[in-house]
């Protein structure tokens, strides 16, 4: 069976949780290589909604395994919280099945209050999730972060932590005014974590490898979307780690043979959360009604998304850079009600027209977007499952997208809920 990455094409919260969960019934294991709990995955089945930041989307599935690989930054408080409320609403009977990699970086509670202070005092505010992400992969890249492995072992832990006190303390105290932390305090508070972590804790490099050689098919969970990658997306209004479908490999250790390709997750118009530019924002009645309708406030952090219209150039870039052919495109149905619908198919910054998104940061936010209109359905189209009923304009709207990206779109989701989606090709096919 073939094996897949699902990817981001926006600025986050497409609709992947949905989409992998659905994806999860075929595959044989779920895998996050990235990110930590910035991320927020919505999965409604049956009318129950569950978001996961943590642990792959794929765990509402008896018998799967899911994997949390080598490149994710693992918030161990947010981990336990996971596991009990999975745990009470009746899923992960088998804790064998849940794999966490010894080499995943820790999130410690200074990484947190460094996030915190930064977007608070500091210049420059992100708008970040306040995880402490930034903080943590700037140890790890700065070969002083903290291992899974690492607390597993009580004595380098301890001397991990004394020795990144010295400097954490001295910036939290020294630079932002605010009271420090206490080695022992923190070396005491992890020790549950150790415990909490143990037993799933393992060489999951091994174990993916093992998956490869055996045929199994692997899905690859991004968490967050293509422009808030830390290279390729708006920096430095990104996430601190790359969110694109190259980063599968390193962030899990597996060769780029066993992954067959890639597909796009994005919505049937575009949202972000946090500051950095966003050429087709809607800051009028439109923006709200795509608000309420889609309601679109974040699953982490609850904050009101910035709403606007699908923006083709920034997806044409994220489907060359991931390599996509095929999307899943997600709420549709919260375009139902308008007359009128606008896809952005250019910028323009004076007289001078972008195809492609600009690197240069002040320029994209000088950016107008140029703008095709299409007419709207003015049709419910809540719930549908199958193409042939979507009314034609929304059949119209879909293929002008396809046209316009050079991809197809694979499944079309018409709702929240596991069931209300339109599956047009299978993955699946030997
Ligand atoms: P993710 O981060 O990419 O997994 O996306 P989020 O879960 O953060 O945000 C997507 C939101 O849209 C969630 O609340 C989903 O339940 C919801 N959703 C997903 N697909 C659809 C859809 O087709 N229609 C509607 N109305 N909501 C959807
Ligand atoms: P999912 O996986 C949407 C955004 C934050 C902020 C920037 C940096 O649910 O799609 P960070 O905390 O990562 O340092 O914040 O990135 N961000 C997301 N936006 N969806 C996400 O994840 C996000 N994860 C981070 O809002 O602008
Ligand atoms: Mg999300």
């Amino acid at each position: 069976m073939p094996s897949f990455g699902l990817i981001g094409i926006q600025w986050g919260d497409e609709g992947k949780g949905k989409i992998v969960d659905l994806l999860s019934e075929k595959a044989d294991v779920i895998v996050r290589f990235q990110g930590g709990a910035n991320a927020g995955h919505t999965i409604v089945v049956n009318g129950r909604r569950i978001v996961l930041h943590l642990i792959p989307s794929g765990i509402l599935h008896e018998g799967k395994y899911c994997v949390i690989g080598n490149g994710v930054v693992l918030d161990p408080e947010v981990f336990e919280h996971e596991i009990t409320q999975l745990k009470s609403e009746g899923y992960l009977k088998d804790d064998s099945k849940l794999l966490v990699s010894a080499t995943a970086h820790i999130i410690m509670p200074y990484h947190k209050k460094l996030d915190m202070l930064r977007e608070s005092k500091g210049k420059g505010k992100i708008g970040t999730t306040g995880r402490g992400i930034g903080p943590a992969y700037e140890d790890k890249m700065g070969r002083i972060g903290i291992r899974v492995v690492d607390l597993l072992n009580r004595k380098v832990f301890e001397e991990k932590v004394r020795q990144n006190l010295e400097i954490k303390n001295f910036i939290i105290r020294g630079y932002y005014g605010e009271e420090g932390f206490k080695a022992e305090d923190i070396i005491e508070y992890y020790d549950r974590f150790r415990n909490v972590l143990e037993k799933y804790v393992s060489d999951t490099v091994e174990f993916l490898q093992k998956c490869v050689a055996q045929g199994k098919c692997i899905l690859f969970e991004g968490a967050q979307g293509t422009h808030l990658d830390i290279d390729h997306g708006t920096y430095p209004f990104v996430t601190s780690s790359n969110t694109v479908a190259g980063n599968i490999m390193s962030g899990t250790g597996i060769p780029p043979f066993a992954v067959q390709g890639i597909i796009g997750v994005c919505k049937a118009y575009t949202t972000r959360v946090g500051e950095g530019p966003f050429p087709t924002e809607l800051k009028d009645e439109i923006g709200e009604i795509i608000r309420e309708r889609g309601k679109e406030y974040g699953a982490t952090t609850g904050r009101p998304r910035r709403c606007g219209w699908f923006d083709a150039v920034s997806a044409k870039r994220a489907i060359a850079i991931n390599g996509i052919k095929q999307i899943c495109l997600t709420k549709l149905d919260v375009l139902d009600e308008f007359e009128k619908i606008k896809i952005c198919t250019g910028y323009r910054v004076g007289d001078k027209e972008y195809s492609s998104p600009p690197l240069d940061t002040e320029l994209y936010w000088k950016c107008v977007p140029v703008y095709e209109e299409v007419k709207g359905w003015k049709t419910k189209t809540t719930g549908i499952t199958d193409f042939r009923k979507l009314p034609g304009a929304a059949k119209d709207y879909i293929k002008r997208l396809e046209t316009i990206l050079g991809v197809r779109v694979s499944i079309i989701s018409t709702g929240p809920d596991r069931a209300e989606t339109i599956v047009r090709d299978s993955f699946f096919k030997k």
